[in-house]
């Protein structure tokens, strides 16, 4: 449904289990983290699902320090820290970089970290993100200002719960969103819960699971069955959940 990708910015993942860093952080002892060597990534959308806590944004936050971008979110520009410097948390992983430059446009976009990063732009005065200061919009339009108005294609995109604020309505034009980004050659890496974002289809879905990274059909996925159940019958299943 879309020209053939060019070379992904970044192709695989690897652990590295043999680094002393792994004694000292957390992160490799998750389950999910753990128990995988090694990752292709899809070169236009490649997404993260899974149980709460089962390491998603972890993974992608070592992603995407080790690509060069600020922990708490933003462009590779961005030099805050408002909680404690996650520096280290990329050392137990390699990235398979493809020959494309990472120089090129791109984001790390966290939903919990947001606020900061509006108020890093407000501080510095950053007149490319336009006269409206993301404070002052509501929180959903804020992100979908981001992600129309900000990200130009051509670039790596990492991007953490970006439904959190987002209506169904607007997770479908974020949908839009992405197949723009992708038709300009961009690569997306997406930790999502939301079945609607997940239905992209030009795409690999892996699944945290405490046995590593498993990859899983969209219509497999948890949570496309129990979103489909539920609107199916909710009378039944809120029946069912009171119940029991
Ligand atoms: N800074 C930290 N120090 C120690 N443990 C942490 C830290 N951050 C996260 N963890 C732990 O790592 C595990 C994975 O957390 P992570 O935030 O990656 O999960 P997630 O899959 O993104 O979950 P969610 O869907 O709720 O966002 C959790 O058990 C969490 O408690
Ligand atoms: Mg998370």
């Amino acid at each position: 449904m879309t020209n053939p990708p060019r070379d992904p910015f970044i192709d695989y993942i690897e652990i590295l289990h043999d680094r002393e860093e792994l004694e000292s952080s957390y992160a490799p002892q998750i389950p999910a983290i753990k128990n995988f060597n090694r990752l292709k990534l899809h070169p236009k959308v490649t997404f993260f699902i899974g149980e709460n806590g089962s390491g998603k944004s972890t993974l992608l936050e070592a992603i995407a320090v080790a690509e060069g971008f600020n922990a708490e979110g933003g462009t590779r520009d961005f030099n805050f820290a408002s909680q404690e410097s996650h520096s280290d948390i990329h050392k137990w992983l390699r990235l398979g970089r493809g020959v494309r430059s990472s120089r090129s446009d791109g984001f790390f976009f966290r939903a919990e970290s947001f606020y900061n990063v509006a108020t890093e732009i407000d501080r510095q005065g950053f007149i490319s993100y336009g006269p409206t200061s993301y404070h002052d919009q509501s929180h959903g339009e804020s992100f979908l200002s981001l992600f129309v108005d900000k990200f130009k294609g051509d670039g790596l995109y990492l991007l953490d719960e970006p439904e959190a604020a987002l209506s169904p309505q607007r997770q479908l034009t974020f949908l839009a969103r992405m197949h723009d980004l992708v038709k300009k050659d961009s690569q997306l890496i997406i930790a999502t819960h939301s079945p609607l974002i997940m239905a992209y289809p030009d795409a690999l879905i892996y699944e945290f699971t405490p046995d590593g990274l498993k990859e899983v059909a969209y219509q497999e996925t948890e949570h496309f069955q129990v979103t489909r159940s539920f609107l199916d019958q909710p009378e039944r299943m809120l029946k069912h959940l009171f119940e029991s």
